[in-house]
């Protein structure tokens, strides 16, 4: 969850859901992603609640990074892009932009530009 106070807000600012396919696990496992992993991050807003809690609202836009280190080798092998919603349209200005996507993922510390780690 990111905060409004967050410095991720407001485009971050919600409930982040992450999933990973069975090649994305072997990833989060072992710290070194295989082609054909797929990472898929689903942004919501936060919705406050009663009696100070805090739920889901709504959708506010889907990211997908694709591991194929030939097809995105210029990316250290992550192909990146984001879906508007609720009109699931590809938002592709955001995924040429150098300073976009894998400029910031650039930065993730340790784990092959993935930010997230698995939990028990
Ligand atoms: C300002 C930095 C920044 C930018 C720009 C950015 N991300 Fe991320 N991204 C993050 C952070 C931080 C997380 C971890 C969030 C969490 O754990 O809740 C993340 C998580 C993700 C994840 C889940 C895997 C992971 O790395 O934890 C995917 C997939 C993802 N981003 C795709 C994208 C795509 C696609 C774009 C461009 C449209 C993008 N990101 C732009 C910082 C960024």
């Amino acid at each position: 969850v990111a905060g409004p106070g967050s410095p991720a807000a407001p485009k971050y600012e919600g409930v982040h859901h992450i999933y990973a396919n069975p090649a994305a696990m072997s990833g989060y496992l072992s710290g070194t992603f295989p082609d054909g992993a797929v990472i898929v991050y689903d942004q919501w807003s936060a919705k406050a609640l009663p009696k100070d809690a805090i739920a889901a609202g709504e959708r506010k836009f889907i990211d997908v990074m694709v591991r194929d280190s030939r097809r995105f080798a210029a990316t250290g092998g992550w192909g990146y892009t984001e879906f508007a919603w609720p009109d699931r349209t590809r938002v592709t200005a955001i995924e040429q932009n150098p300073q976009g996507c894998d400029g910031c993922h650039q930065g993730a510390p340790g784990q092959d530009r993935v930010f997230s780690s698995w939990r028990e």
